[in-house]
């Protein structure tokens, strides 16, 4: 339902009309969060660390929303550096203003505050945050992001009887600020630690492990009943095989998208990627069972700290988890990782954020207009620093965030020219913007020339995996493409040697940053923007948000955090702002009447 042309958004209607405000907000609630941002020492693999934790937690809180609310969270940051939370897979519709990325926003200064005000509109689905600068994903500081069904779309399985987060992850014992100083030196930093569970380290299931004693991660269940796991990879650099003991893992959703419903005994989980499946506790339950998620894809794959081990506990248990880990795939078969991605699928019939069903857009009788063939390669050095590229870039945030720059006419910020092929020069550092045509229809082919798995993700949409494929792409290879089911997500993973194709609809005005999210290849450069605007209509955006931080070359615009007056925007302050027009009128009364 809409209470608002779509031009105009709620808020400013507020002022206009009182009563449709009313509506408007009784029909799209709002939700607000205080998030404080700090150190917090832990010890998940047995070594005295900092985290990064969100009001004392790690994992943060999870933000459990309903298609179309309004989200309010206050960020208060407060970690010894600048910080910006992203919102994976949340595509801010018309408002790249709250993406929390260098290129949309000033960092959060150590010690301030900043309000996020976004709209989950049109999504569901299962997603998570993370702080995206500064390296500090390696640290922590991520939490799940659900957003539900409204009650009036169904939901395409039986409603399950608990719903459960899991984060896994690679991990390392040194600190974010120690990595990010060897990524800036070396092309390796070496086999993780360890693999997280939900921030706990493994169970102790064989002696190599026992020697730690640490806690470990147990998810508690009933016998019978059938669980959501959300499963995300937050980890910084590997790809993980996720499996439960003589379980079946029923895909449901991923990253916002219903899939065809399938049972797989193990799913590889690429860097920044979610999944959700449906476990039924089928077994006797008379003991525990292992959750597991091991490294794939590594030198290391074999060695036991490549693997992190949960446990399963059904209420009934009588005794421990026993026999050996349910086994990975062979790690030498690199087919079965490609064919299994092939194999998930959209359920076309099923509706998600609208009513209408997931396959009523039909993505492959679609005239593509723009077509970008996007070539990573290994790190190397350019003008003696280690650097990696896109198509002979490697990117360069400018102390101005882009879309400032872009807001203010501030020129020689960017360049609208990031080639739509590799070109045949030498690599540079450069700050170079896709240019996205509005409502145009684009195609990226993602070609891996580097030797381990990457996964790219874009902000601000949910794109369509139409092929992946090992060897070069060439325009033959569109006759491998799945026109009818391919699924939309916002992270894709790219095989070493091979190709993945993307198709999307740029429907979504902004700055939109592409990245490949394994964190040594975003922090050296392997990303870029896409802008897309609309030339017609400016109001296809929203306005710059009242309460930005300025930085760069617009810091003389930012006041210190002290004097800075209340944002408008949430109903709270709506309040506020009304009640201060009042009082301004009450005193020019007074000072009317002193005269
Ligand atoms: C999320 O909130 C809904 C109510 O809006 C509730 O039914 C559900 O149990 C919550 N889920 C989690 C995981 O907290
Ligand atoms: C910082 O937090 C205070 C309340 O704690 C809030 O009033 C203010 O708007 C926040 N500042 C920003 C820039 O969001
Ligand atoms: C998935 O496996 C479960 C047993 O764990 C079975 O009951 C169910 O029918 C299977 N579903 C599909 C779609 O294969
Ligand atoms: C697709 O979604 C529909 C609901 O619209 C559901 O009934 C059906 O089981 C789903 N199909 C598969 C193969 O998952
Ligand atoms: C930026 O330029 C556009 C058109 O060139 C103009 O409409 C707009 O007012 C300018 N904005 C600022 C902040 O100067
Ligand atoms: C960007 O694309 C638009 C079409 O969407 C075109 O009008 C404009 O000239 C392009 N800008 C540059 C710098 O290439």
């Amino acid at each position: 339902m809409r209470c608002s042309p779509p031009h105009l958004p709620c808020t400013s209607l507020v002022v206009l009309f009182l009563s449709v405000a009313t509506v408007c907000l009784a029909a799209d609630p709002y939700v607000f969060f205080d998030w404080t941002v700090s150190y917090l020492t832990a010890s998940p693999l047995g070594t005295r660390q900092q985290v990064i934790g969100i009001n004392g937690q790690f994992p943060g809180p999870i933000l459990n929303v309903t298609t179309n609310w309004n989200v309010v969270v206050n960020v208060k940051n407060n970690l010894d550096e600048p910080l910006l939370l992203t919102w994976n897979g949340i595509q801010h519709r018309k408002n790249s203003w709250q993406d929390g990325v260098l290129g949309t926003n000033c960092p959060i200064p150590s010690g301030w505050n900043w309000t996020y005000e976004f709209q989950v509109k049109d999504q569901i689905g299962s997603f998570f945050y993370f702080p995206s600068t500064n390296f500090q994903r390696a640290a922590g500081g991520y939490g799940g992001i659900i957003i539900n069904n409204r009650d009036i779309i169904p939901v395409p399985f039986l409603l399950p009887d608990g719903d459960v987060t899991l984060f896994i992850s690679d991990w390392f014992t040194k600190s974010h600020k120690k990595l990010r100083k060897d990524v800036e030196t070396k092309i390796d930093f070496g086999a993780p630690d360890g693999i997280l569970m939900n921030g706990f380290g493994p169970f102790p299931y064989s002696s190599e492990l026992a020697s730690g004693g640490f806690p470990y991660g147990t998810i508690n269940v009933e016998p019978g009943r059938t669980y959501r796991f959300r499963v995300h990879n937050s980890g910084i650099a590997t790809t993980l095989n996720f499996r439960i003991q003589n379980h079946n893992l029923l895909l449901v959703e991923t990253e916002g998208s219903y899939t065809v419903q399938q049972n797989y005994t193990n799913m590889d989980i690429h860097v920044g990627q979610s999944f959700s499946f449906l476990v039924t506790m089928d077994q006797s339950g008379s003991n525990d069972y292992y959750i597991v998620a091991s490294t794939r894809f590594t030198k290391s794959s074999s060695s036991p700290k490549a693997t992190g081990v949960a446990i399963l506990h059904y209420s009934s248990s009588q005794g421990p988890a026993s026999g050996p880990l349910p086994d990975p795939p062979i790690e030498s078969d690199t087919s079965f990782s490609m064919n299994q991605a092939r194999s998930i699928r959209l359920n076309v019939s099923a509706g998600a954020a609208r009513p209408n069903p997931q396959g009523s857009f039909k993505y492959g009788e679609i005239t593509v207009t723009d077509v970008y063939v996007i070539v990573n390669r290994p790190p190397e050095k350019i003008d003696g620093r280690l650097r990696a590229t896109l198509n002979g870039i490697s990117y360069l945030p400018p102390s101005t965030p882009l879309k400032l720059a872009q807001q203010y006419n501030i020129s020689g910020v960017y360049k609208l020219d990031f080639p739509k092929r590799p070109m045949n020069r030498h690599p540079k550092v450069d700050t170079s913007v896709m240019n996205g045509t509005y409502k145009g229809f684009m195609e990226i082919i993602f070609q891996n020339s580097d030797t381990t798995v990457k996964s790219y993700h874009l902000d601000g949409y949910a794109f369509f995996v139409v092929g992946m494929d090992f060897g070069l792409w060439t325009e033959n290879s569109r006759s491998l493409y799945n026109k009818g089911d391919g699924v939309a997500r916002s992270t894709t993973q790219v095989f070493p040697g091979a190709w993945t194709a993307i198709l999307v609809y740029l429907d979504n005005a902004g700055m939109w940053n592409l990245r490949i999210d394994n964190l040594a290849s975003w922090y050296l450069g392997q990303e870029v923007y896409l802008n897309v605007v609309n030339p017609e209509i400016d109001t296809s955006e929203n306005s710059i948000p009242e309460n930005t931080i300025y930085c760069g070359r617009l810091s003389p615009l930012q006041r210190d955090q002290s004097q800075r007056v209340n944002f408008s925007g949430s109903p709270r302050s709506i309040f506020a702002t009304s009640r201060g027009i009042l009082l301004a009128l009450f005193a020019i009364l007074i000072i009317s009447l002193a005269r």
